[in-house]
């Protein structure tokens, strides 16, 4: 019987979790807290912890956790930048799900921009309220418009794919362009010039920290859009709101925040944000934010436990370590 912790639970991941693992010996133990140095006592006696986005997995967190005797952090995500993967070596094996469904948040992305550009979401509000006014509602029509995309795996090619559909012009850039693909790439900067809207599709890493910022944003074209369903750090999110008060930028919709580990999957709505940056971003008319919610959707939480549960019974019982992080 392999044990297993699993933390940051919340409803939706149970669903899954306790479907699927009833064709497993595994007992699973499901806690609400998040995964840091605070709670990574409570791992005592399991053989393997089940993490997600938000936990702090830092190399505090992983001595503790090896110490404890956990042989392995089971992430249930693609992203690891939680991870201090290199502290984990050679003590606790940290795997992912690579992949659980490409178009799940290829196509969040897709409702965030037509959201944003349409808004849907305002003339949801009036027209309940009786309110059948369209002053304030104009869009553009995506056909014909440049679209840049940042970062072309799997994510980014489901996102261009749909993108053509609307008949927009796409161009991308990816320093491990694919070259079978037929995309056009082009350099970062000329992505910043010629798109009317840019979505960001890469991972959080030491090159892309903050690649939208003051600098980069100053290339761009006035009232570009930006989507960000990657990562919140790909963004300086005060030269953002700077920006957005300057009127460069004409919208941004933000399924990520840098700072949101404290925040989001959370019921805040009781409590006093302290947050100035994140406040004051929401409040812009132009700005649509959502809790990292673009993976949400059946098929891809039931490919997450899936594999989460493969990767388990693939060392523990089958001595096979798969998607280890590398
Ligand atoms: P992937 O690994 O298939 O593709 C990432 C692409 O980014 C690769 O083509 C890579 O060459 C490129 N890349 C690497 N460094 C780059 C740089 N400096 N500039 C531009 N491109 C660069 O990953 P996938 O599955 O497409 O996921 C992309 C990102 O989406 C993940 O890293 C994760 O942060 C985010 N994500 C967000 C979710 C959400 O719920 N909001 C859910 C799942 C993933």
């Amino acid at each position: 019987m392999v044990k297993i912790c699993f933390y940051d639970t919340k409803p939706y991941d149970k669903i899954y979790f306790e479907e699927l693992s009833k064709n497993y010996d595994f007992e699973i133990d499901y806690l609400e807290s998040k995964l840091n140095h605070k709670t990574a006592v409570l791992s005592n006696g399991y053989d393997a912890v089940v993490a997600f986005v938000n936990d702090t997995i830092d190399s505090k967190t992983i001595d503790i956790l090896y110490n404890n005797g956990v042989k392995m952090i089971a992430m249930r995500c693609a992203g690891y930048n939680n991870v201090d993967f290199k502290a984990a070596k050679g003590k606790i094996h940290v795997v992912r799900v690579p992949a659980y469904s490409p178009y799940a948040v290829a196509e969040h992305a897709i409702a965030l921009l037509l959201t944003l550009n349409r808004k849907t979401h305002k003339a949801y509000i009036r027209t309940r309220d009786f309110n059948f006014s369209l002053n304030g509602l104009v869009g553009f029509d995506l056909y014909g418009k440049t679209m840049g995309v940042i970062g072309t795996g799997k994510i980014g090619k489901v996102f261009i794919d749909i993108c053509k559909g609307f008949g927009l012009k796409v161009i991308a850039y990816d320093p491990y362009p694919d070259k079978e693909s037929g995309i056009q790439y082009v350099d970062f900067n000329e992505l910043c010039k010629e798109s009317d809207i840019i979505s960001l599709h890469c991972p959080l890493t030491k090159d892309t920290l903050h690649m939208i910022n003051s600098k980069s944003m100053d290339k761009m074209k006035d009232g570009v859009y930006i989507i960000n369903t990657s990562r919140g750090a790909l963004i300086d999110t005060e030269d953002l709101l700077n920006a957005i008060k300057d009127e460069k930028i004409g919208g941004a919709a933000l399924d990520v925040y840098e700072e949101e580990t404290e925040l989001f999957y959370e019921d805040m709505s009781y409590k006093i944000i302290q947050d100035d940056v994140l406040s004051r971003i929401i409040s812009m008319p132009n700005v649509i934010v959502s809790s990292h919610q673009a993976f949400l959707t059946n098929e891809a939480l039931h490919n997450i436990a899936d594999t989460t549960l493969l990767n388990i019974k693939r060392f523990f019982v089958d001595n096979i370590l798969e998607n280890e992080v590398c």
